[in-house]
Order: structure tokens, then C-alpha cells, then sequence
């Protein structure tokens, strides 16, 4: 799914950019060419340990192929911000369209400071939905009501910034815990993003135990020995054929690969204009891609194409 749609966004931002280029004749050097049809110029390794200049390197290898503009980036936070912040230091703010990919989503983080670089950006985000009942759920946990999470203490001190009697935290200086707080009143809270792929997965691995056992020991209730025989690669036939509404009302599946259905949201780094995040939602993909051209932010990329 990430790949098809990956060359959808950037089919869909060459037709926007790439009109003018392809009036001229000259042959790109492509180093290979992707199922969807997209021209390639160079496929770059950020090195693990890395230092500024290895960032340099590379915005310096990227303008070796000038006319390819569209950078996609499958990368951590922190080399986002490296990747960024080299292409101020080169001075070429606008010179790159950058595709990120969900580890950028619509955060903050690899931007921050550095939002200048980042305009135009496109983004996408695994859609996800806030499960209400999760958040009913773990507000109400608390120190006496919580049985089966063995972390929950240290998360406790940790997100209430006190300290417990049973604690192991060394630092005497914390305040101690009341018992009392409640969280999402006493601390922020803000559901995980992906809880409702949690929730799913579990569902998924319960359906298909439920249809093995349905088949394997029809006559039985509990687990029969065929079932116990049955090993892994069986139950994983099974996993893959799940068929449910999921925790947010959309179907599971699993396709020939093994991948759940894609859905997407699409997004765009525009210039902040002082109401809140510069993160615009332009689009989705689910099955196809629907991008609302209207909302997207056409960059007049600086610099000559040659
Ligand atoms: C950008 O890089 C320079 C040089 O390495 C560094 O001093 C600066 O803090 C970085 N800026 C940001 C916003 O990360
Ligand atoms: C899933 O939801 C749809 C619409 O909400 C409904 O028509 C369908 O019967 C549900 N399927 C199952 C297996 O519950
Ligand atoms: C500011 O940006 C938001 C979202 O991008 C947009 O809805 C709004 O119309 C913009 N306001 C102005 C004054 O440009
Ligand atoms: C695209 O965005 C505009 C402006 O927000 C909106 O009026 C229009 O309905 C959207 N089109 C689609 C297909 O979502």
C-alpha cells in the first residue's frame, strides 16, 4: 500500500511541478524506474552515526541530480531534522519537495525551528480514530483498581512526577504520591494513535483461534488435540482469513501479503499563518488516492530546473 501510494503523491505533485520540465528534451538519468511509472534520479543511506557534515553530503548528492526536486523521506525524527537543516545551511530553502513518510506525519518535532525548510512538505498518517471506550477504560484505572498492568506504578510516579512508598526511584527529593490523582484530571492525557490498531490485533488473533477451534475440534469446547498439533504456519492461514468489523468500524482484513488494508491520510506543510499548526490535511487514500488539489500549496521551487 505505502509504495502505490507513495508513487500516486508524487505522480500527483509531478503533474503540478513537472509541467514546465517536461517541455525540454534533455534524457534524465534514471537509476531505475518504480511500478508507478516514477523516474527515480538516486536512492541515498543516511549513515547510522552520523555527523552534520554527512548531511551536507548528502544535499550535496541530491543537487547533483538538479531537476529532480521531489526527495521522499523514510526517516527518523532526528535525521528529518538533519536533512532540513543541511538544506538551510546550503541555502537551498525551496529548492526540495519533501515526501515524508509516516514517521513525519504531522508532528512537530522534526520541524521544530526549522519550519521555514519544511514548507510544501507532504506527509502522510495511518488514519486512525479515537476509541472512546479505551479512554473511559484506562481513566478510571487507578493504584487499587489496576490488577494486571505490571508497569502501572512506575507510570504512576512517572506521569504524576510523584514518588510511591513501594518505590525503587532513587531521587528522595520527588514529592510523594497522594493515591488520589486521577489521570486526564491531575496530568494530561491524550490516547496513544495507535490503540485502535492494538485493539485490532488482538481481536484478529482471538477471531482466529475461535474459527480454528470452530473447525478443528467441532464436537469440543475447550482446545482438542488436533488444535494442539496444528502449529504456527495453521494458525497464521487462519489469522490471514479474519474478516471483522474493527474497534473503529472499519473492516480487518489481510490481504495476499499479509498487510492490512491502507488508509491513509494525506497532509501538507503550509506557512503558519498564526491559527494554529501549518500541518493541512489535502487528501486520503484508501484503495485510491483523493487529493483535494484545491487545498495544496503549490510551491514555486527556486532556482533553475537545469
Ligand atoms: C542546525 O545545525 C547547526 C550546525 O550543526 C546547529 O548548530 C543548529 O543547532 C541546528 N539547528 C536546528 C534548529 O536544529
Ligand atoms: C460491519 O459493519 C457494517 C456496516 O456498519 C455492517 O453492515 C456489517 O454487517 C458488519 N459486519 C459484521 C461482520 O459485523
Ligand atoms: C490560516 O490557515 C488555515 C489552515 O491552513 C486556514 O483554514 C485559514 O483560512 C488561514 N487563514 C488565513 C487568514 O489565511
Ligand atoms: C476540497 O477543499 C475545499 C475547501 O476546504 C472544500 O470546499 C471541498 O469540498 C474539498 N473537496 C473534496 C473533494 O474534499
Amino acid at each position: 500500500g505505502l509504495e502505490i501510494i507513495k508513487s500516486q503523491i508524487i505522480a500527483a505533485i509531478m503533474l503540478i511541478q513537472l509541467a514546465a520540465v517536461s517541455l525540454h528534451s534533455r534524457v534524465h538519468p534514471c537509476v531505475f524506474i518504480s511500478a508507478g511509472g516514477i523516474c527515480i534520479a538516486q536512492s541515498l543511506k543516511i549513515p547510522h552515526e552520523h555527523k552534520p557534515s554527512d548531511f551536507d553530503k548528502i544535499i550535496r548528492q541530491l543537487l547533483d541530480t538538479r531537476y529532480a526536486r521531489t526527495v521522499v523521506l523514510f526517516a527518523s525524527d532526528e535525521d528529518i531534522r538533519g536533512i532540513l537543516n543541511a538544506s538551510k545551511r546550503a541555502d537551498q530553502v525551496g529548492h526540495f519537495l519533501w515526501i515524508g513518510s509516516d514517521s513525519w506525519g504531522s508532528k512537530n518535532s522534526p520541524i521544530h525551528q526549522l519550519e521555514d525548510a519544511a514548507v510544501g512538505a507532504i506527509t502522510i498518517l495511518p488514519k486512525r480514530a479515537t476509541i472512546s471506550g479505551f479512554d473511559a477504560y484506562f481513566m478510571s484505572r487507578t493504584l487499587e483498581n489496576n490488577r494486571r498492568n505490571v508497569w502501572f506504578a512506575e507510570y504512576w510516579e512517572e506521569n504524576f512526577n510523584c514518588k510511591l512508598m513501594s518505590s525503587s526511584k532513587k531521587d528522595d527529593s520527588s514529592r510523594k504520591c497522594t493515591g488520589q490523582e486521577r489521570i486526564g484530571v491531575d496530568s494530561k492525557y491524550e490516547q496513544e494513535g495507535k490503540v485502535q490498531f492494538v485493539i485490532d490485533a488482538v481481536y484478529a488473533m482471538a477471531h482466529a483461534l475461535h474459527n480454528m477451534q470452530r473447525d478443528l475440534c467441532p464436537d469440543v469446547s475447550g482446545i482438542c488435540l488436533e488444535m494442539e498439533l496444528a502449529g504456527g504456519k495453521k494458525l497464521l492461514k487462519y489469522i490471514r482469513s479474519v474478516s471483522f468489523n474493527g474497534s473503529a468500524g472499519t473492516s480487518v482484513t489481510f490481504n495476499r501479503n499479509g498487510d492490512a488494508p491502507g488508509r491513509y491520510d494525506l497532509f501538507q506543510y503550509q506557512r503558519s499563518n498564526g491559527t494554529g499548526s501549518g500541518y493541512r490535511a489535502v487528501g486520503q487514500w484508501t484503495e485510491t488516492l483523493q487529493l483535494n488539489v484545491s487545498l495544496i500549496l503549490v510551491l514555486v521551487l527556486t532556482g533553475s530546473w537545469f
